[in-house]
Formats: structure tokens, sequence, C-alpha cells
């Protein structure tokens, strides 16, 4: 959470206009700061690296890799804007689903790390290993079951099923590709099986943070993986990249035990892997909020008090999934009453909040709480254009996202 008074959220807007988001700079720094040292404390060798669909805006991945973080890409296109903020290619973790050919080939010439989601991508390297005469180094990505009830995982070489292993052997017998990671990630909020065929609108149950249970699960398996095909294989893991979704910092505590315990626990006879992880909401999330303003006042039918507020769900996609935190600086009125907060798209759907709220006057400022992740990268221009994002850096205000104009669209 940022603190910021009234005085200083008038000012902002009046200056560069609302709806408005800032983000924090010291607070993305020392979230950053809180995540990596939780996890040395209990680990020798960590790496953590910033997973950039949460939030790319140059200005803010300059603040993260300025305090020593790697960047975890997963598309061609988010490895250009690492390369663009001046991270080496030995620094960057290639996820994704889909990378072409080209993109694999420059990340192998830069020297990053490239964790192959699905046997297409085994096929491509492969290719390239042959037409370069040279073997590639590779981490495998691998889902598994680890207790939580959700969607199937489309990422990755499924463990149970044997496919995970497949790949260690057609690696093996082809003498192309190296295996020397393994990769998971959770998910980043956990859709529930049930709600299957409602997505992606309404009658979701999301369920976040997730069990640090599902991540002790997830190290022991890799764990285990990676000493069986040690054995039978002589196949080396240099890293452990257990991915994303993690809570704030302020709850990172059993999940740091859960990854670690298992990890020190199996490799007690040879070399500790590097330990990969790659958070993106806990280190963004709560260094964002939006300024918004109140132009209009509303009794839906049936009585109940609605506001609207110059900010909607094209500029805040998470309100989807779950309503945001909305602040207001009237705290002296204590008689609350239960309000919609409305967006100013016309779209049935626009709904930011459901929250209890004093009386509040058309005009009046709110503040959105805790919106740094995945809102700015999947913002769209849907009615209303996008709004400015400033960066607040000790006494500096910087613009580092003007606001979009209709020129902009021409
Ligand atoms: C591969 C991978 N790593 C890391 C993340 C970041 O997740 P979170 O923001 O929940 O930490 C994601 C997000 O979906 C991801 O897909």
């Amino acid at each position: 959470m940022i603190n910021i008074s009234e005085t200083e959220v008038h000012k902002l807007s009046e200056k560069y206009g609302s709806p408005l988001f800032f983000v924090s700079a010291d607070k993305v720094r020392e979230n950053l700061k809180a995540f990596e040292s939780s996890f040395c404390d209990k680990y020798p060798k960590i790496t953590v690296a910033y997973s950039y669909k949460v939030n790319f805006l140059p200005e803010v991945l300059k603040t993260i890799h300025n305090q020593g973080a790697w960047a975890e890409v997963a598309s061609g296109f988010e490895f250009e804007i690492a390369k663009r903020v001046g991270l080496p290619g030995e620094a960057i973790i290639f996820n994704g689903p889909f990378k072409t050919k080209e993109e694999l080939k420059k990340a192998i010439k830069e020297r990053a790390l490239i964790n192959v989601d699905h046997f297409d991508e085994i096929t491509q390297l492969e290719e390239i290993a042959k037409e370069s005469g040279k073997t590639i180094d590779i981490g495998i990505r691998l889902n598994m079951e680890v207790g939580i009830d959700q969607l199937p995982d489309r990422f990755g070489f499924n463990l149970e099923s044997g496919e995970a292993l497949q790949v260690v052997t057609r690696c093996l017998e082809k003498g192309l590709l190296n295996i020397i990671g393994i990769h998971v990630h959770l998910t980043s909020y956990i859709v529930e099986k049930e709600s299957e065929d409602n997505i992606p609108a309404k009658g979701i149950k999301l369920i976040w943070p997730k069990d640090h249970k599902a991540y002790r699960k997830a190290s022991e398996k890799i764990v285990q993986f990676a000493n069986e095909i040690r054995e039978e294989y002589g196949i080396n893991i240099k890293y452990l990249d257990m991915g994303g979704g993690f809570p704030t910092v302020e709850g990172i505590s059993p999940y740091v035990d859960a990854i670690v315990e298992p990890i020190l626990e199996g490799s007690k006879h040879g070399e500790l892997p590097t330990l990969i992880l790659e958070p993106g909401r806990a280190v963004v999330s709560d260094a964002a909020d939006l300024i918004t303003t109140i132009v209009a006042k509303k009794e839906l039918p049936g009585g109940q008090r609605a506001i609207v507020v110059d900010a909607g769900v094209n500029i805040l996609p998470t309100s989807f999934w779950k309503f945001q935190e909305v602040q207001c600086f009237n705290t002296s009125d204590t008689k609350l009453e239960e309000t919609i907060i409305y967006g100013p798209l016309c779209l049935q759907t626009d709904i930011i909040a459901k929250t209890k709220l004093p009386e509040l006057k058309t005009g009046d400022r709110l503040l959105v709480k805790d919106v740094g992740a995945y809102n700015i990268p999947q913002s769209s221009t849907f009615i209303y254009s996008q709004p400015a994002v400033l960066l607040l850096d000790g006494q500096d205000a910087v613009l580092i996202k003007k606001r979009e104009e209709v020129d902009d669209i021409f």
C-alpha cells in the first residue's frame, strides 16, 4: 500500500488528469528486496527473475533490474523489451508456449535460459542444434498433480503420464539437447474446475493465494524427478525454477519453507541446484494505485446506491476476477452504505467494486488500491483511452506513460 495524501492526489490529478496510475519505485524495491532475502535466508543459490507480463513499463523494469533481478519473459516480444532495457541475454529466462525459430536462435546466441513447453518446440530446437552442429542446453516445463482442483494445466510436459520422461529419453537418444533445468509454474490464480463452463465471465471461483502445500508437493515431485533422471541417465539438473504465483511479500514465509525444504532434503547427496523464482504480483501489486474521480451518483431500481467513476474495466481488467479495494478520503463520516462503483464504459459489466462508502459527491477523488499487477499490460482502449502512469521515486513524480489521445489512434 502506498501512503499518499488527499492534497497530493488532487495535485497529481490536476496536473496529469484523472484517472491516473502511479507506481511507487520505493515500494517495488522494498518488495523485491524482502522477497529475495526471505529466500536467500533459507537457501544459498537463489535467482529472482521478475515476470514481465505482470507489468512491463520500462521504468518499472529498470527499477527492478537495478536491484539485480533477472527477467522472466513469455514471448519474443517481451524478450526484446528485456534487451531494450539493457539486460544481457544470460539474465533472461525465456518461457511461454510459442517461440518462433528465429526467436529461439537469438535466445540461444544470447545465452538465455530456455524453458521448453511442448514437443514441437523440442523439434524446433533439435533442428537448430543440427544446423549449428552444437548441442543446446534447455530447461523443461513440467506440470503435475499437486492437490489443486483446477482447470487442466495446458503448459509443459506432464509428470504422472510419463510425458516428462519421454522428453528426457528423446533428448538422450538424439543427443542434440541437454536438459539442465526443470520449470514449474503453479498458475497465478487457481480457477476452480467446476466453473470451467462459465469462463471467462461470471460465476468463477478464484482461489488466491493458493495453499503453500501445493508448492511443497511440486517441489518434492521435481526434486524426486531430478534425482531419478540423475541416477538412471546421469543427467545433471543445474536449476529448479519454481515459477511465480506468490502472495504479497508479507505472507511469503510458509511458501519459502514449502519450496526450499524438499530441495535441501532431496539434494543431500549431490550439488545443490540453483533455485529460480519468478515473482510478478508479489513485486508490483501493492506498489501501484489508481486515482479516479466520481463523475455521477445514481440510485438503482431497488434503491441501491451507485456511483460512476472515470476508471473502467478497460484499464482495471482484473475487476472481472476480483473487485478492487477502493479508499476514499472522507473518513469523518462513519455512516457507511453499500455502494456499487461503476466505470464510465457503456457496458453493463463495467463494475470496479462493491463496497461500503460514506456519503460522497460528484468530483470527489477515490483511490483504487494495489492495482500494479496485470492491469496496465492488459488494459485496452475500449470506449475510453488509457490513462497516464507516474513513477513516484523519492520526491520525484516522473511521467512514464503518457495519457493516450485521439491522435494516437490515427
Ligand atoms: C511462467 C510464469 N512465471 C511467473 C508468473 C508470475 O506469476 P505471479 O504474478 O502470480 O507471481 C507467471 C504468471 O502467470 C507465469 O506464467
